[in-house]
């Protein structure tokens, strides 16, 4: 029997109560298609920050990093100022594992309200390729009062690194900034990633930017969008202004097959995603890095306010713990459990309020184990 070992870090809010419901039906896909998952827990999240101060130490990502693939719950949590978690957790990870793609399908289960009426599954079924570790992700940027200042920014990658030596003078009472920066090399790997994906899928990359407005930054992505879609002459194209393509997100989701975006506006194009598959409760995400170590979450937070009351859907961390288990190699466990959640929400028996029904978060993860095992 394949043994696999996989890191888990539930983390805050809801975290550990879908992340119960996650294991439950991947340990029910290894019964049914022959593996076996060990999970190694780690206490990454506000508690042990509270406790100990440290959010998630070197030690503890290089012990990581000697896995291919990690499963996130959520973090984030009020008794900690907003961005604490998020960045010294999260954003420390993809960082630290260069994972470089955010993968986050939008795909309609059939049975799913969806705000679009007239849309039906077929109609909804893209995938955004989001790059994940440049942009104004970096995290570089300041604050000065007026007069002169100089700063020296600093950017490690494990591509490369970048320095900014900054002499600032302004008579503004204060002035805040934030630099985003993509390089050739981040560029390009994203890309052809999403390429790689338009061949294995309906071959149609459509490319997110700003370069009307933001031209120097979005220029460049352009550009190398370019170069790389000379590389697969069939693979169809588009460019699309990050206001247009949520406007077409909502009136023609039919059009996507493969989007491709800067990360910030990948941040926001996908919580728009998820509300056209039915909300946040299913929407899956994989951080990813095909040559190292790959982390699979849900795209919602830690919902505090719903934390311990086995009220919130399973659902998205539940098809994560798919989309893990397809890194890992397991491609019929992997679609078998989408497959399951598909019949978990036809059957329309179990399902939490979000979907209109009054099951708790177990209630659903037992129901879809249940469906894995009896197939
Ligand atoms: C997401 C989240 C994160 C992001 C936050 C929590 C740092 O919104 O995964 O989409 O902005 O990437
Ligand atoms: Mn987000």
């Amino acid at each position: 029997m394949t043994q696999y070992k996989v890191p888990v870090l539930p983390g805050d809010g809801i975290g550990p109560e879908i992340i119960a419901e996650g294991r439950k039906v991947i340990d029910a896909a290894g019964e049914r298609f022959g593996f076996d998952v060990e999970w190694i827990e780690y206490p990454q999240g506000a508690d042990h920050y509270l406790k100990t101060g440290e959010l998630i130490s070197e030690a503890s990502l290089k012990e990581l990093s000697a896995y291919p693939a990690l499963y996130l719950g959520s973090v984030g949590d009020p008794r900690v100022a907003p961005g604490i978690l998020e960045k010294g957790i999260l954003l420390t990870a993809r960082f630290y594992f260069d994972q470089y793609v955010n993968l986050r399908p939008v795909k309609l289960l059939e049975g799913v309200w969806t705000p679009l009426k007239a849309k039906t599954s077929k109609d909804i079924d893209f995938i955004v390729v989001r790059e994940n570790t440049e942009d104004f992700y970096i995290g570089i940027g300041g604050r000065v009062k007026s007069g002169s200042n100089k700063a020296l920014l600093e950017l490690k990658r494990t591509l490369y690194s970048a320095k900014f030596g900054l002499d600032i003078e302004t008579d503004s009472e204060e002035i805040a900034y934030q630099i985003g920066l993509i390089s050739k090399e981040g560029t390009k790997r994203v890309m052809e990633y999403a390429f790689d994906l338009a061949e294995k899928r309906k071959k149609h990359v459509s490319s997110v930017d700003k370069a009307n407005v933001l031209s120097d930054i979005y220029g460049f992505w352009r550009e190398e969008f370019k170069a790389v879609s000379e590389k697969h002459p069939d693979v169809k194209t588009d460019f699309n202004f990050v206001d247009a393509i949520t406007m077409w997100f909502v009136k023609n989701p039919e059009w996507f097959d493969v989007v491709v975006s800067p990360n910030m506006f990948g941040d926001i194009i996908t919580d728009l995603g998820a509300m056209l598959q039915g909300g946040l409760g299913l929407s899956p995400g994989g951080n990813i890095n095909p040559q190292g170590t790959s982390m699979f979450e849900p795209i919602h937070g830690s919902a505090p306010k719903y934390k311990g009351l086995n009220k919130v859907n399973p659902i998205a961390t539940i098809w994560a713990g798919a989309m893990l288990l397809e890194h890992l190699g397991e491609k019929e466990a992997a679609e078998n459990i989408v497959a399951s959640i598909q019949q978990n929400i036809l059957e329309a028996r179990v399902r939490t309020y979000d979907m209109g029904g009054s099951s708790g978060t177990s209630e659903v993860g037992d129901d879809i184990a249940r469906i894995v095992l009896e197939g």
